[in-house]
């Protein structure tokens, strides 16, 4: 069973394309990763995919309802918007009932409130004012009012953006019990660490996708080798592996510099500058490497 399926489906604004003929399958259950710089064309990708922004050309089924009809896809998804939005005015337990009530027949919005708040761990938070909630708990109530009508398909624009570790972990967390239930997950992040605790993701650039596939498969398929290089100054080893033919890339990440080289005939030259080793891919590579060739695409 497909739970998003994309045909061509495109967005362009006077002359500007923001995203190019986009043609996506995402498998039911799945917490699909959707990754991309700033501008890249998620979250006008995710608003055509929620019914909410009507797409400039192409087909698609999200949830089994053709996006050609809007109220059905509505019905059928949850969307968690980038700006966490929720009603500051109103409590947990308000936020979840007001919408619940635009889905639900009025006997199932109890359950179904009462439901979400176990879920999502809310219940201590019921009657408290959804203003004065942190950023962690406002976005887990804001997922909350994605989930409250029993959507299959659920859409997480950035839900982690500017929570701290713990929360960012416990999220996650209730992100996976979600998916225990069947709900596939749709979600955008700028976190490497997060995409990987995807089970499949795509890279988009310039309303372009770049790659797609499980985060093993990109790792694996990216060209070049990787190394971790130890020395007494950091920065002149940065900065003369930075000039050698060969290297990509360099940076420097905690008490290493991380190369980017083509091959192995560096390795020589590199090993003088400290201690070296190769290291994997990982996907801050994979994004670095397709984000550079599209750029120059
Ligand atoms: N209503 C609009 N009119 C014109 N251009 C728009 C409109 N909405 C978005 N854009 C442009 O479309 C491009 C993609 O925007 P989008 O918000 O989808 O990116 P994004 O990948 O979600 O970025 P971010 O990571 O910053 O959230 C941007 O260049 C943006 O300026
Ligand atoms: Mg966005």
């Amino acid at each position: 069973m497909k739970a998003i399926e994309t045909h061509d489906l495109s967005k362009r604004y006077g002359k500007t394309e923001v995203v190019a003929p986009l043609s996506l399958t995402v498998p039911a259950g799945m917490v699909f990763g959707y990754l991309g710089p700033n501008g890249a064309g998620k979250t006008t990708t995710i608003r055509m995919l929620s019914g909410v922004l009507t797409p400039s050309g192409g087909t698609g089924t999200v949830a089994g309802a053709p996006l050609s009809d809007p109220d059905a896809v509505k019905a059928r998804i949850g969307y968690a918007n980038q700006a966490a939005s929720v009603y500051g005015d109103l409590t947990v337990a308000e936020n979840l009932r007001f919408k619940a009530a635009l889905y639900l027949a009025p006997a199932e919005v109890e359950g179904a409130v009462n439901d979400t708040l176990e879920r999502l761990s809310l219940g201590p938070w019921r009657n408290y004012l959804a203003g004065r909630l942190s950023g962690g708990w406002r976005q887990r109530l804001s997922i909350g009012t994605a989930i409250v009508h029993g959507p299959s398909v659920l859409f997480l624009d950035e839900p982690t953006a500017g929570l701290d570790p713990v929360a960012r972990r416990d999220l996650w967390d209730a992100i996976y019990g979600l998916t225990a239930l069947g709900t596939t997950v749709f979600v955008t992040t700028h976190y490497m660490d997060e995409a990987e605790r995807c089970q499949e993701v795509a890279l988009i650039s310039g309303g372009k996708i770049l790659a797609q596939g499980t985060p093993e498969q990109l790792r694996s398929g990216l060209a070049g080798v990787r190394y971790a290089l130890q020395a007494g100054d950091l920065n002149a080893a940065l900065h003369a592996a930075r000039q050698m033919r060969g290297v990509e890339g360099a940076w420097i990440i905690g008490d290493e510099v991380r190369i980017t080289a083509k091959g192995r005939e560096v390795e020589g030259e590199l090993s003088r500058l400290g201690t070296l080793r190769a290291v994997p891919a990982n996907l801050e590579d994979v994004f670095v490497s397709y984000a550079r060739a599209g750029g120059r695409a």
